[in-house]
């Protein structure tokens, strides 16, 4: 298929300009292979939205097979004659658009479909996808690795920046949310955990289903399906929030005393940070040995052994920082980081522990040559970059700044303005400059421009 069409099929030989002035549709042409993220070229994907994925899984740990059917809900937001989607892995044994048996090639994480007719803009459409295999997990830039990562009874599932396309076919990049349904079977004895509400849960022939509905939008990388054998426990908030923890037995001596404090950690942000965004939360904790992080997985973080509280006040706050108010771009990580890495500093002040000050000046006095100064937070520079130090500690250390910038009540003003004008949706640094400066009636270029994007240490603290 010819990739420029220069005429349009409604009006001949009348050129594309002035069709689209006169109101004509514009030729379908492809979708693009990535959304245009600097630091992850081929995430995303142009020319649609996914507004639900609706993922029928089933897992055996034992021979680490799992089957798969993705049905997409999606509207073109141009006319399309392909689109793509992100899969890594696994073999594709069906797909429909609609009802329709459509073509499809692949190549690395790219997914090209060719619907048998093209897509009007602003057209719904479904996409199902069956598919089947051993799912592997991605390396990233910085060599970790994420997607399905198996574990001796199941697996850790955790998709930042990219694994979601290891088990899934997606619109892999943040820019994109939808809501999810999960319905996921497991041998009886396992337990699946997803985003959100537990639906239901039903065991048959050997092997239980777990049903899971995430309503809020969420970004691709923050879904789970966390399998092992977990001790679950459940109960509800004062605020009502439907809390699921699922904890590896092993790790539950250490986790206990931890998860259970989610509670209180959420009703402390919550007056910080504004309303909990979401009707679900909770704790996973598996025992993953291999994996060396937690993910802040929408209401329900994944943690790869016992978190301490500190871990589990960051992964809460990312519900908001991050989860809630999402990226456009991955160069713009330092909102999820930074934010997430400040509630700990604000908790230990808090809770007995060093000032935020305190916290503040021991990294301020560390050298010029620190890994702390290698490159600005607002700037990472690439997709290596992205979990740096710089990202984290230099982050919060920028909100620190404005904080004693503004005053205390200004600032938590700004950080409520911030997730509640972005709830469900997105933020990018311009934006949160635009809203301190509008809440603080202060001009803060120099603050942001010096904490956020200066290159090496500032001079003043
Ligand atoms: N976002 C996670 C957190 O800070 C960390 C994380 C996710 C991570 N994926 C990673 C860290 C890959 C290093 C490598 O809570
Ligand atoms: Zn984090």
């Amino acid at each position: 298929m010819p990739r420029v069409v220069r005429r349009t099929f409604v009006l001949g030989t009348v050129p594309v300009a002035l069709a689209a002035l006169l109101g004509a549709a514009a030729p379908p042409s492809a979708g693009t292979a990535g959304v245009g993220d600097p630091y992850f070229p081929l995430a995303g994907n142009g020319g649609y939205h996914v507004h639900h994925y609706d993922l029928t899984l089933r897992y055996d740990p034992s021979s680490k097979h799992l089957a798969g059917k993705a049905v997409l809900t999606a509207r073109a937001t141009q006319s399309l004659n392909r689109f793509n989607l992100d899969l890594n892995g696994l073999k594709i044994t069906g797909l429909k658009v609609g009802r329709d048996t459509a073509d499809f090639s692949r190549r690395g994480q790219e997914l090209t479909v060719t619907p048998r007719k093209a897509l009007h803009r602003g057209q719904w459409f479904r996409v199902t996808v069956t598919y089947q295999g051993t799912p592997a997990p991605v390396t990233d830039p910085d060599g970790s690795l994420d997607g399905w990562i198996p574990t001796d009874d199941g697996a850790f599932v955790a998709g930042e920046p990219q694994g979601a396309m290891t088990w899934f076919p997606a619109n892999n990049h943040p820019k994109d949310k939808a809501s999810y349904d999960f319905t996921i079977t497991v041998p009886d004895g396992r337990t699946a955990v997803a985003n959100g509400v537990l639906l239901g849960q039903r065991s048959e022939h050997g092997r239980t289903t777990f049903r899971w509905r995430q309503s809020e939008p969420m970004a691709a990388y923050l879904a789970t399906a966390t399998i092992g054998k977990f001790k679950v426990t459940q109960s509800t908030t004062r605020d009502g929030i439907r809390i699921y923890n699922a904890v590896d037995p092993r790790e539950a001596a250490k986790a206990d005393p931890v998860v259970k404090q989610l509670p209180s950690v959420l009703a402390w942000e919550s007056k910080l940070f504004g309303p909990y965004p979401f009707k679900a939360a909770g704790s996973i904790v598996d025992r993953a040995p291999n994996v060396g992080y937690a993910l802040e997985t929408q209401t329900r973080p994944v943690y790869d052994r016992a978190p301490d509280l500190s871990t589990l006040v960051h992964e809460s706050a990312h519900q908001w920082f991050g989860d809630s108010v999402s990226l456009t771009s991955w160069k713009d990580i330092w909102l999820n980081e930074g934010f997430a890495t400040y509630a700990e500093w604000l908790y230990g002040e808090q809770h007995g522990g060093d000032s935020a000050q305190k916290t503040f000046d021991a990294l301020y006095a560390r050298p010029a040559t620190d890994d702390l100064w290698e490159f600005p937070p607002g700037d990472p520079g690439s997709g290596a970059n992205i979990f740096g130090t710089p990202v984290y500690a230099r982050g919060a250390m920028a909100l620190h700044k404005l904080r004693t910038a503004v005053g205390d009540r200004t600032f938590f003003r700004i950080l409520r303005a911030w997730t509640a004008e972005h709830r469900d949706g997105h933020g990018t640094t311009a934006q949160f400059v635009a809203l301190a400066e509008r809440e603080s009636g202060k001009d803060l270029d120099g603050l942001f421009r010096t904490w956020v994007y200066g290159q090496g240490k500032p001079s003043t603290p």
